[in-house]
């Protein structure tokens, strides 16, 4: 048998829907994960528990809609093809049913500028794309289209997608966008939240980006606000 190609990839997707689980983003066989490779990508096969995937079960796929290995891509692989192929910018597509924006979501309701974090997330809001049943090529136009100008939708009666750059920086943004929801449904509690206006979002983005705050080391650079001492 030959060896699988791109071992640390297939590691690397393996650890992540770990952190799905360890964060829970996810639970049982829900949720799946993709990362671009240099002519196609690499996909969870679909149906197979997380703590049970090895490196030789990750699928490889072509943007043709073909795959090699012994398993099955995951059934939503129309949507990661199709977002890693209008989204050059992107690296890794994460999918998963966590609690709190999976509750908004069956309501068909986004996350609005309630909180300057959502700035991580690539815009002012996180639309709610329309529903449409799992694994269907509607359900991919929906979700490349409420993704335009961002990195995290959620999915009408469905979930959440998270885009990202990297294994680590994804996850971490998809923690991130679901404590984003859980915190929108508690102050939902006490009537309609203030929203910050569109400038001071992107004021605030702007900011973070420039001290890489709310981002993981991986994803790059130092706190460039503070001055070092002695620098
Ligand atoms: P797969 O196991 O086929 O990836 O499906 C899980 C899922 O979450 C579908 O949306």
């Amino acid at each position: 048998m030959t060896e699988p190609t791109h071992p640390e990839l297939r590691q690397a997707v393996i650890d992540t829907c770990l952190g799905m689980n360890r964060t829970h983003l996810n639970q049982g066989m829900s949720g799946n994960l993709s990362i671009r490779t240099g002519n196609g990508f690499l996909i969870t096969p679909t149906s197979l528990p997380y703590d049970e995937m090895r490196p030789e079960d990750i699928v490889e796929m072509g943007f043709d809609g073909t795959y090699l290995g012994s398993r099955q891509p995951s059934s939503e692989w129309r949507f990661h093809r199709d977002i890693l192929a209008a989204r050059p910018d992107v690296e890794v597509v994460l999918h998963a049913h966590p609690t709190f924006a999976t509750a908004l979501a069956v309501h068909g309701r986004g996350i609005p500028s309630f909180h300057y974090m959502i700035a991580l997330a690539g815009g002012d809001s996180i639309r709610c794309a329309p529903y449409a049943t799992f694994g269907t090529q509607a359900l991919s136009d929906h979700a490349v289209a409420a993704l335009e100008g961002r990195l995290a939708c959620l999915l009408a009666n469905h979930g959440m997608i998270v885009l990202g750059t990297s294994p680590k920086g994804t996850l971490a943004l998809a923690v991130e966008v679901e404590t984003l929801a859980r915190q929108y449904i508690f102050s939902l509690q006490l009537g309609e939240p203030n929203l910050l206006s569109p400038e001071e979002v992107a004021r605030a983005g702007e900011k973070m980006r420039a001290m890489k705050y709310g981002q993981v080391p991986d994803d790059g650079g130092e706190n460039d606000v503070a001055r070092p001492r002695g620098a």
